[in-house]
């Protein structure tokens, strides 16, 4: 497999990073070492009653822990899947487990958190990938064909924090009492603004407040359709192959670590493209999804640092949340159609457009407390997008993809690796109804966790699913998929 891979990046090493790009993947295929270890065979689940699937997924979670010392530092975090990922720490997928963890022993989330924050870097940003697994001293040198460095990658991801601190916060509230609770606040928000500063400071630099992933990894949404034109897959091919998309992906790290060795400002600051010939840092993208995770994030710290009496720093963060929500409403909606589009710069021209493709980030400004386009548009999303049974509302949602898109592809192919292009997946499931919850839509946040259930008890725990017929897809028992707890438990379905 590992071979095949490499041969295929040869044949589709190509446009004007070829030449480079082809150096670097031979250096890389020459160093590459190893096979992986076969995956262990998915065990059985029990998830025929609700209270059988919360403990189906606690038992996934407690055999994904990885305790111990690395690098004089103690870590304590929980694995994404024993299947397809390594055991290093995520940033998304611990966030995801802290809020789960909430609910049965908090003490595993601060553990978590604490042990995600040491690799904090001195700017601020929380890397997307903490290496922390047993590697040999070889796997240890080949992290440095991508990365400026052996601990953590140089991307971030979705700033999903500010929830799981909300949940932190929560439980030991009701665990441990209020002065327990304050304490928490005060260990955990100071970091997590510091993030969100260098969100706000390196990212939003076109002076619009909205922030840019560098690479479709840092929304963890990875090939969604929405970044296709970002890539330079052209419009009338909404379902590119492998070989067209899945090279992109390696071009642009290889040249963020070769050429501009890492320095995020001098990644978003170089000229984009020269006499319609795109340079090496082709990829900008403003993902709408991205953004309202962040501006709603900001929304969540103001109130954390208002509930400990940080009157200032809730300033802060209520200025740069409203900010960037007023400009997601202001650039990101189109009044024709009634929607919002992502943002991209053309490949070629630099010009910033609307990507034309309809995926689940669009329903994210619904996370926004105020998302006023001359009118609340909440309604028209709830009732023409996401409960649309032609684009949304399939029998197990969400689809990643809006069923009416070209690009919208239900069937996950483990050879193609393409993820995110039309399977239901658990952190899109959870935001989305954390939207409608927030926004007192409980008659459809209800349904939606009643499908999601339903999909869960045919299918069990995996990684995403088939938004159609509910058929599992990847790794089994995949963390964040065990999101379903937190609703089962925030809608009274279960009770312990
Ligand atoms: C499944 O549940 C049944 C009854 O609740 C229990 O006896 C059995 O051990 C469970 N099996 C697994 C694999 O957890
Ligand atoms: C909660 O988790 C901590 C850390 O994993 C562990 O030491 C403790 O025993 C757990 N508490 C309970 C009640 O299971
Ligand atoms: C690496 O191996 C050691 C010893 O077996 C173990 O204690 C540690 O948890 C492992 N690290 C990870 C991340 O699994
Ligand atoms: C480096 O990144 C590429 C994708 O860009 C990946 O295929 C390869 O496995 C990575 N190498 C290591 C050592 O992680
Ligand atoms: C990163 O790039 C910027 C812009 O090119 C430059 O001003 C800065 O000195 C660089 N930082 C480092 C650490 O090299
Ligand atoms: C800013 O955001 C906060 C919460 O997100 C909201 O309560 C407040 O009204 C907003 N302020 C303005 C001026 O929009
Ligand atoms: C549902 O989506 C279809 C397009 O796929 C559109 O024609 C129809 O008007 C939408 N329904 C509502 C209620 O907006
Ligand atoms: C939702 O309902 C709660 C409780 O009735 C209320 O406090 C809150 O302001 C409502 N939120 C919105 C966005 O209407
Ligand atoms: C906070 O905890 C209470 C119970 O202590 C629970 O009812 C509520 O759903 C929790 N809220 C969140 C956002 O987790």
């Amino acid at each position: 497999m590992q071979q095949q891979r490499a041969l295929h990046r040869f044949s589709e090493a190509r446009s004007a990073a070829s030449v480079f790009v082809l150096l670097a993947l031979l250096l890389q295929s020459v160093c590459a070492v190893g096979e992986r270890a076969p995956d262990p065979p998915a065990p059985p689940q029990n998830t025929s009653t609700p209270a059988q699937v919360v403990s189906t997924c606690y038992d996934f979670l407690e055999s994904h822990l990885c305790a111990g010392e690395l690098w004089g530092l103690p870590f304590h975090f929980y694995r994404p899947s024993l299947q397809k990922y390594s055991p290093d720490q995520w940033l998304w997928d611990s966030g995801s487990h802290m809020i789960v963890w909430s609910h049965r022993n908090v003490t595993n989330s601060i553990l978590d958190l604490r042990t995600m924050l040491q690799m904090q870097q001195p700017d601020g940003r929380i890397p997307e990938e903490i290496f922390w697994g047993n590697r040999t001293d070889a796997q240890r040198l080949e992290l440095l064909d991508n990365w400026s460095n052996e601990r953590a990658c140089d991307l971030t991801q979705m700033p999903v924090l500010p929830w799981s601190l909300r949940a932190i916060i929560n439980a030991t509230l009701a665990t441990a009492g209020p002065v327990a609770a304050q304490k928490i606040a005060e260990e955990f928000l100071l970091p997590l603004i510091k993030y969100f500063r260098w969100w706000r400071d390196t990212r939003a630099v076109d002076g619009d407040d909205l922030v840019y992933v560098l690479h479709g990894w840092e929304s963890g949404l990875d090939a969604s359709p929405a970044y296709d034109q970002a890539y330079g897959i052209p419009e009338d091919v909404p379902q590119p192959p492998y070989l067209l998309l899945y090279p992109r992906f390696e071009e642009l790290i290889l040249t963020y670590k070769f050429l501009y060795g890492w320095n995020q400002t001098a990644i978003l600051h170089a000229p984009h493209a020269i006499d319609g010939l795109p340079l090496f840092n082709f990829f900008h993208m403003k993902d709408v999804g991205v953004n309202s995770i962040y501006a709603a994030g900001w929304a969540l710290l103001g109130a954390i640092a208002e509930s400990i009496g940080q009157a200032g720093l809730a300033a802060e963060c209520y200025a740069s949340g409203n900010a960037t929500a007023k400009a997601i409403t202001t650039k990101m909606f189109d009044p024709q159609t009634r929607r919002f589009f992502h943002l991209y710069k053309n490949v070629h021209t630099g010009e910033e457009k609307r990507a034309s493709q309809n995926t689940v980030q669009t329903l994210l400004p619904l996370l926004l407390p105020v998302l006023n386009v001359g009118k609340d548009i909440a309604d028209d999303i709830i009732a023409g997008d996401l409960t649309n049974t032609s684009k949304y509302w399939s029998t197990f949602p969400v689809p990643t993809t809006s069923m009416d898109s070209p690009s919208f592809n239900p069937v996950f192919s483990e050879s193609d690796d393409l993820m995110w292009r039309g399977p239901t997946w658990g952190f899109t499931n959870w935001f989305v109804i954390e939207a409608l919850s927030s926004r007192n839509y409980t008659a459809v946040a209800d349904a939606l966790v009643q499908r999601w259930l339903a999909l869960v008890e045919k299918s069990g725990i995996w990684e995403q699913y088939n938004p159609i017929t509910g058929d599992p897809y990847g790794a089994v028992g995949l963390g964040m998929s065990t999101l379903i707890v937190d609703w089962l438990y925030r809608t009274g379905i279960v009770r312990d």
